[in-house]
């Protein structure tokens, strides 16, 4: 994986992203986030994230903190585009931005109670995202949680993820496409338990929720 090169298309896509007059296919995409995966991403987000210091591991425009925010959480939005961090350093559902590389976390041992991200770990193949799995666990404390909302082509609904692709809507394309059991195998061999696997509601992505076993 060439890192630079994917923060690069990351900066670029933000870059567009802050520009004045949204395009028809921002619009559709906009309404499609909103609208259809949102409402379910903060149920769970709220059900497992109650109290404690949590983490959007790939946050782009930290579209949930809105929802999430309250004097229980401490919202950290972190992000390797410098562009899509600086924007959020004025938004007020923030407590910390942090640029950073889910690979390499400028962050201490044992520091969060959870990390979520949506979007972002099918983009790398399976070794890359076991890198990151462990840098979760290194930075998680016991027992901390990762949620990980995560888009396979292996759904049934692969074709409505092409056809919305089709239509300009920003969805990502899998680097590695892994079915439940291979997602729990990787999840266990790194070190997770209790490990729930779900098909979401609009059958785009998986719901992935573990917990760190600290000493695996
Ligand atoms: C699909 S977007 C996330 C969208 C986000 N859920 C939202 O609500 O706007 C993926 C984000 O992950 C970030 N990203 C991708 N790879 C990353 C990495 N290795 N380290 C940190 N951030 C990364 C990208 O810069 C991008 O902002």
């Amino acid at each position: 994986m060439d890192i630079e090169k994917e923060k690069n298309m990351w900066d670029q896509y933000w870059k567009e992203e802050n520009e004045e007059k949204p395009s028809l296919k921002k619009k559709i995409t906009f309404l499609v986030r909103n609208y259809f995966l949102l409402p379910e991403t903060i149920y769970y987000l709220r059900k497992n994230f109650i109290n404690g210091t949590f983490l959007e591991a790939g946050c782009g425009s930290a579209s949930t903190f809105a929802k999430l925010k309250n004097s229980n959480r401490k919202l950290i939005a972190f992000d390797f585009s410098l562009l899509a961090i600086e924007k959020l350093k004025k938004n007020p559902y923030v407590d910390e931005a942090v640029q950073g590389d889910i690979f390499n976390m400028p962050l201490d041992e044992n520091y969060l109670d959870g990390i979520w991200n949506s979007g972002v770990m099918e983009h790398y193949t399976r070794e890359e995202i076991s890198v990151a799995l462990k840098e979760f666990k290194r930075v998680l404390k016991d027992n901390g949680k990762i949620v990980l909302f995560w888009p396979s082509c292996k759904l049934p609904t692969s074709w409505l993820i092409d056809f919305l692709i089709k239509l300009g809507v920003d969805l990502p394309t899998a680097g590695w496409n892994p079915r439940k059991k291979d997602l729990k195998n990787l999840l266990k061999e790194v070190g997770y338990k209790n490990i729930r696997i779900r098909t979401s509601y609009t059958l785009i992505h998986y719901i992935v929720v573990a917990e760190n076993e600290k000493n695996s």
